[in-house]
């Protein structure tokens, strides 16, 4: 080869770290970022999960020290997940009025009214039987199962949620929710819809977490099957046409062709859920040695928004904040 006829040069623009940041097409930051957090009942209780290592448990009571550090690090989102100690058939606790997730919220918006709070709606860490609705037989009834999803977001908005965000994968929730807050007044209250949410075994530390593994069966009957593309852009759809205003894919990292398709087949916001798995798989391999977490978390994160996301719901959210600050991506 003659070199002299060699006109592009990729490597000119990646001389130094000044050009490398003028040319970089992803741009992360911290605004993106939602930190999922879990409150439970009881008094006191800031406990270790071992599945999740690194994250707590929290009573009420004790909110303000996991707020507190969120804060800090400039993070301004966070999503609540409840765990009650009191589960029934029906998820009583989902929507009872000094539900944890609801009593949480009153706490919250009054001492740090500076942050953004949305909540995970769902019935599996209500249930007995830990699946995301009311059983008919063996089965989840989808149409049973709306009023109490639309019930427990409502329940949410009225104890200070400024977003709800349905997890349970029945059809027609969104429009259910949409409803239901409208009715009440709630019209300017978003949906973020888990709109393309498959059963995935990414969410074992999750149930580990919550207690909310199916007592029998698997979420295959509601959730969607991991070899399906166009299912996803289907279920996107609806949720558009049913009144989404953010929709999310989850997993994230072994589904960002379908945050992808999403991302350019909708006018939406786009957001992604780096799940408890990836949070877990990345966390031991950091722990074993094997690689350097900062660095590998930085690269997942900016794939998921290279992606066509533009928001991400992450464990790592905390440090991802930090690591942005330090310059380390951005
Ligand atoms: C509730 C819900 C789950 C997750 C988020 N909301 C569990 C499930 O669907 O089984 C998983 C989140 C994670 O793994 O980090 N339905």
């Amino acid at each position: 080869m003659d070199v002299s006829q060699m006109l592009t040069r990729p490597r000119r623009l990646r001389g130094n770290p000044l050009i490398r940041g003028m040319v970089r097409e992803t741009r992360v930051s911290k605004a993106s970022l939602i930190y999922p957090l879990f409150v439970r009942d009881g008094e006191n209780i800031l406990e270790p999960i071992p599945s999740l290592d690194g994250q707590l448990r929290c009573s009420v009571d004790r909110l303000g020290d996991i707020l507190e550090d969120v804060a800090k690090a400039g993070v301004s989102s966070v999503m609540f997940f409840g765990l009650p100690d009191h589960k029934d058939e029906v998820g009583n606790q989902a929507y009872a009025e000094d539900g944890v997730v609801q009593r949480a919220l009153r706490w919250a918006k009054e001492r740090y009214p500076e942050l953004y709070y949305i909540t995970d709606v769902c019935m599996c860490e209500y249930t007995s039987h830990g699946h995301c609705g009311v059983l008919c037989g063996q089965k989840v009834d989808n149409d049973k199962t709306l009023p109490l999803i639309a019930k427990t977001a409502l329940s949410h908005v009225q104890a200070g949620a400024d977003m709800v965000a349905p997890s349970d994968m029945m059809d027609g929730r969104i429009l259910a929710i949409r409803q239901e807050l409208d009715q009440h007044g709630y019209i300017d209250t978003p949906i973020l819809s888990y709109a393309v949410k498959y059963a995935s075994a990414f969410y074992g530390p999750f149930r580990e977490a919550a207690g909310s593994a199916p007592a029998f069966g698997d979420r295959k009957g509601y959730q969607m099957d991991f070899h399906n593309r166009k299912e996803a852009l289907k279920e996107a759809a609806l949720d558009v046409q049913e009144g989404a205003d953010i929709l999310m894919v989850k997993p994230a990292m072994s589904y960002l062709d379908i945050v992808r398709e999403v991302a350019d087949n909708f006018n939406l916001p786009v957001a992604a859920y780096s799940v408890s798995g990836e949070y877990a798989m990345i966390k031991s391999a950091a722990k074993a040695g094997l690689i350097d977490e900062a660095a590998v978390v930085c690269e997942a994160a900016t794939g998921v928004f290279r992606a066509g996301a533009s928001i991400l719901l992450t464990y790592y959210a905390k440090e991802l904040a930090r690591w942005i600050d330090e310059g380390r991506i951005g």
